[in-house]
């Protein structure tokens, strides 16, 4: 099954084509965290169940923005884990899985080459999976699906999947089939594979300990399922009528998605999984740029800046983006191209991120995301190549539907808000609008929550003590016109609504979609975008 990757490698790289780069996509308490931390388990890069919960209950501890995700049982920052499983170089990209921080989710989903999605087999599709597909269908990023915790009573399978065609618009080519569910879970029956995996429940049963027998109709199936058995042969020849054959092509094109069953709490199908995933999932895949497509197997080096994060470690204060690498290969002291603000600089500490540790990173490949130390120049969007005036695309900064005004308590601490505001913006946390008619600052969020971090993050990070007042905004349009002369009779015409963004790009900013409506179809010279680009000023010239 696996994928031919040879037009794009050349044949003697195994680093690129042993590499895999992917993130898990799900509706909060589907089982992310759980699936994410059974995957280390079997890839030997943690050593005990309940490692990953408890970094972030560490997390917790220090810093009081994270007090915000314990107390709402919500999953706000992302990170990159590194491990190995069998002989592939794995990039585990984690995302928020709440709806409000869902443009970082977004983001990490640019960096990706394949993702996971985890459906809760007791509530099926739910809207945050929704809104993650259209992310993934718009790049086509194909796409393992995990019905999860089949141990407790849930909707049936054949449901599930026609709930998935239905209402995420992909084909499902199921892999695994459940005998039984809830109480009367037997396991998991491989169709492929023509064998049946019988479930042991309890957190720490390893697959090797769990029983397989042969073929549909083996007697021992009748002897461990009981009446289940008869259920499955219908089911299977049910789905021989009913369903697609899997089909590697569709898989890569996001066309299909083969489908798992198991518990990931009790370490059931996570293994069937991650073998499949590493067979089938592709090795890094070309990117786009504003000039061509670039290759992973490419001699010269190029990667982007897909997040920046601020006092990740609370013990260093210190402020990482993360590359994701999309050709050559990165040695440690490489000089690189910073193109939007045309500097060379090296990279003398850049970090991997394993599990539980950071590390400094001798070499890295495409597929690889490599942490490097900003110091302010760094944004997200931005492109590092050795030569070649790159820029990477479809990184997009979506129109926010919230709006708050920061008020100091102290004018004092002015400086510190400015420095605050300036660094969260940089990482993506919040965006933030001047008005061209006053000093205010005007936060802008795609998801309440978000303010609700920043405030936590000025208040701990930065010792900014503000509140918020009502802003009389209800949307934003990034504006442009190939017109000059309009443009400016439209911002002569219209100043209360118009601010500019943190990287000076001009937004329409109205106080009803009713107004937004009236306002464009009478200036049909001017373009209102609900996204923008992250960099979207001129390469400057090499
Ligand atoms: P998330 O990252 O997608 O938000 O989900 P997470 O893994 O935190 O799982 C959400 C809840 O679902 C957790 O319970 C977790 O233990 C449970 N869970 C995950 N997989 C399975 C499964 O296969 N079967 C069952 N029955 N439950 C599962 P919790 O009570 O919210 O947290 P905790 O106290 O167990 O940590």
């Amino acid at each position: 099954m696996t994928q031919d990757t040879s037009v794009q490698i050349p044949p003697e790289n195994d680093e690129i084509r042993r590499r895999r780069t992917f993130g898990i996509i799900s509706h909060p308490d589907a089982g992310k965290t759980t699936l994410t931390e059974k995957m280390l388990l079997f890839g030997g890069a943690i050593q005990m169940a309940g490692t990953v919960k408890a970094r972030k209950a560490g997390r917790y501890a220090t810093s009081d923005w994270m007090e915000i995700e314990k107390q709402r049982g919500i999953s706000v920052t992302s990170s990159v884990m590194k491990f190995i499983y069998r002989d592939f170089e794995i990039n585990l990209l984690d995302t928020p899985g709440h709806q409000d921080f869902s443009e970082d989710t977004y983001r990490v989903l640019t960096a990706v080459d394949c993702a996971i999605m985890v459906i809760d087999s007791v509530k099926g599709v739910e809207m945050q999976t929704k809104k993650l597909m259209e992310v993934c269908r718009m790049r086509k990023t194909p796409i393992l699906t995990f019905i999860n915790k089949m141990d407790r009573d849930g909707l049936f399978p054949l449901d599930i999947i026609e709930d998935i065609e239905k209402n995420l618009k992909i084909q499902c080519a199921p892999l695994t089939w459940p005998v039984g569910m809830g109480k009367n879970f037997r396991g998991t029956y491989n169709i492929y594979k023509n064998e049946m995996t019988m479930f042991s429940g309890g957190q720490e049963t390893l697959p090797s300990d769990i029983k397989t027998l042969k073929g549909v109709d083996d007697p021992e199936l009748d002897i461990y399922t009981g009446s289940y058995a008869n259920d499955l042969r219908d089911d299977l020849e049910l789905l021989n009528g009913a369903s697609d054959p899997f089909s590697l092509d569709k898989f890569l094109h996001g066309e299909q998605t083969p489908v798992f069953f198991g518990s990931a709490i009790n370490n059931f199908g996570v293994r069937e999984l991650l073998d499949t995933f590493v067979e089938i999932a592709p090795s890094p895949i070309p990117k786009e740029t504003e000039t061509r497509i670039v290759y992973p197997g490419e001699k010269d080096f190029s990667g982007f800046i897909f997040k920046i994060q601020a006092n990740m470690d609370p013990a260093h204060r210190d402020r990482i983006a993360f590359l994701r690498i999309c050709s050559g290969k990165f040695t440690r002291g490489i000089t690189l191209k910073h193109h939007r603000i045309g500097k060379d600089v090296t990279i003398h500490q850049p970090i991997m991120f394993m599990a539980q540790n950071r590390s400094i990173v001798e070499e890295a490949w495409p597929g690889d995301i490599i942490g490097i130390h900003n110091h302010g120049t760094i944004r997200i969007g931005d492109t590092f190549t050795e030569k070649e005036p790159l820029r990477f695309t479809g990184i997009p900064n979506f129109a926010p539907e919230f709006f708050k005004r920061v008020v100091l308590k102290s004018p004092l601490k002015s400086k510190q808000l400015t420095k605050g505001l300036t660094q969260l913006v940089e990482e993506g946390a919040i965006q933030l609008f001047r008005p061209v008619l006053n000093n205010d600052y005007i936060l802008g969020a795609v998801g309440v929550l978000q303010f609700d971090v920043t405030m936590a993050r000025l208040k701990s990070e930065y010792a900014v003590d503000a509140v918020y007042t009502d802003a009389p905004y209800a949307l934003a349009r990034w504006i442009r016109s190939s017109d000059a002369k309009k443009l400016a009779e439209f911002e002569r015409k219209y100043p209360q609504y118009l601010a500019w963004d943190s990287e000076e790009n001009l937004a329409f900013l109205p106080d009803s979609e009713w107004r937004l409506k009236i306002v464009s179809e009478a200036w049909p010279e001017i373009e209102f975008h609900a996204t923008r680009e992250c960099v979207n000023s001129a390469l400057p010239e090499n």
